[in-house]
């Protein structure tokens, strides 16, 4: 038995530990589940979910970057009627704790997500991806203004009930990501999901063209954590009471931390998947060492820490 408490909460939710998966990085975690089992970390983040089965965007549609990775998915999945039918059903078998990412093309749809995902069982909160920065029309990233932020996560909040936790996931491409999370949490959310990609791009100079079939491309991994901490440290200091998923490029136990010290309740790993499937867990099991070497009995005493007597 571990002489530290791993707990944590996001809303009314308590999850085992603060390692999770980041949303679209390991689909609805049947890849990752032959190399852990999915109890293992706190949760599974899926990827986010649409009204309709959706291909996503023409390949290429990755590329590396120098300490990143810039992806082109466009919102790829199989829509909702058959994530019902088949994923949740396998991670409810799973006894995995899962959080349910949802996109859409509009207010309405974000409505029609949220009504769909009701009255499931075995979901423990609700991410409202409204950041995604490969859509078509960037008047879609409704996280670039407050007023589309907060027409989401109210209509979010009228169709999902009183009962499970909203989480807004953000983009860091705004100018005051500050008033952008007071925006979607006077509209509602329980909770904040910082970072998503930053919207880059790359030019193969042998061909001269864009890399991407997309052109642009949201930008992940290590190259991306200090903008991850600096809007965490922001985020907290603000909304101190507001629990926040963090990440951006989190590759050890020591990077969580940082996200931690910052003010994130919880952290999820997502590119780091790709180079080694078990990065959450050995991540997981990373933060428990650090935390226990450093003095820390509850996981909680170590949120924002960095705030503490500046
Ligand atoms: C994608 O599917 O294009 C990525 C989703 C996201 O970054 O929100």
């Amino acid at each position: 038995m571990s002489a530290l408490d791993f707990s944590t909460k996001i809303g009314s939710k308590r999850f085992s530990n603060p390692i999770f998966t980041a949303s679209g990085c390991a689909s609805s975690g049947q890849e990752l589940s032959q190399f852990f089992p999915l109890t293992e970390i706190g949760a599974i983040v899926t990827k986010s979910i649409m009204v309709k089965a959706r291909t996503g965007r023409a390949t290429p549609r990755m590329a590396e970057t120098p300490s990143g990775m810039l992806n082109s998915i466009g919102l790829q999945g199989p829509g909702i009627d058959t994530f019902l039918e088949k994923d949740i059903p396998w991670l409810v078998e799973q006894q995995a704790k899962v959080i349910v990412s949802i996109a859409g093309e509009s207010v309405d749809e974000y409505g029609v997500l949220a009504r769909r995902l009701r009255s499931v069982p075995g979901i423990s909160a609700l991410e409202v991806n409204i950041s995604c920065p490969n859509v078509e029309n960037r008047g879609q990233v409704f996280a670039c203004n407050p007023d589309t932020a907060t027409a989401v996560i109210e209509a979010v909040r009228r169709n999902i009930g009183g009962e499970l936790p909203i989480v807004a996931k953000l983009s860091p491409d705004v100018t005051d990501i500050v008033e952008i999370a007071g925006a979607v949490i006077n509209a509602g959310a329980d909770g904040l999901a910082l970072i998503n990609t930053l919207l880059g791009m790359v030019i193969d100079t042998n061909t001269m063209k864009p890399k991407l079939a997309g052109k642009t491309g949201g930008l992940s991994g290590p190259a991306i954590r200090p903008v991850a901490v600096r809007i965490i440290y922001q985020v907290h200091q603000a909304f101190p009471n507001t629990p926040i998923v963090g990440m951006g490029g989190v590759a050890s136990g020591r990077d969580a931390l940082e996200l931690i010290l910052a003010g994130a309740s919880a952290v999820s790993v997502g590119t780091a998947t790709f180079g080694n499937p078990k990065a959450a867990f050995d991540i997981k099991n990373q933060l428990e060492m650090l935390l226990l070497e450093k003095g820390f009995t509850d996981f909680r005493d170590a949120i924002g820490f960095a705030h503490r007597g500046i």
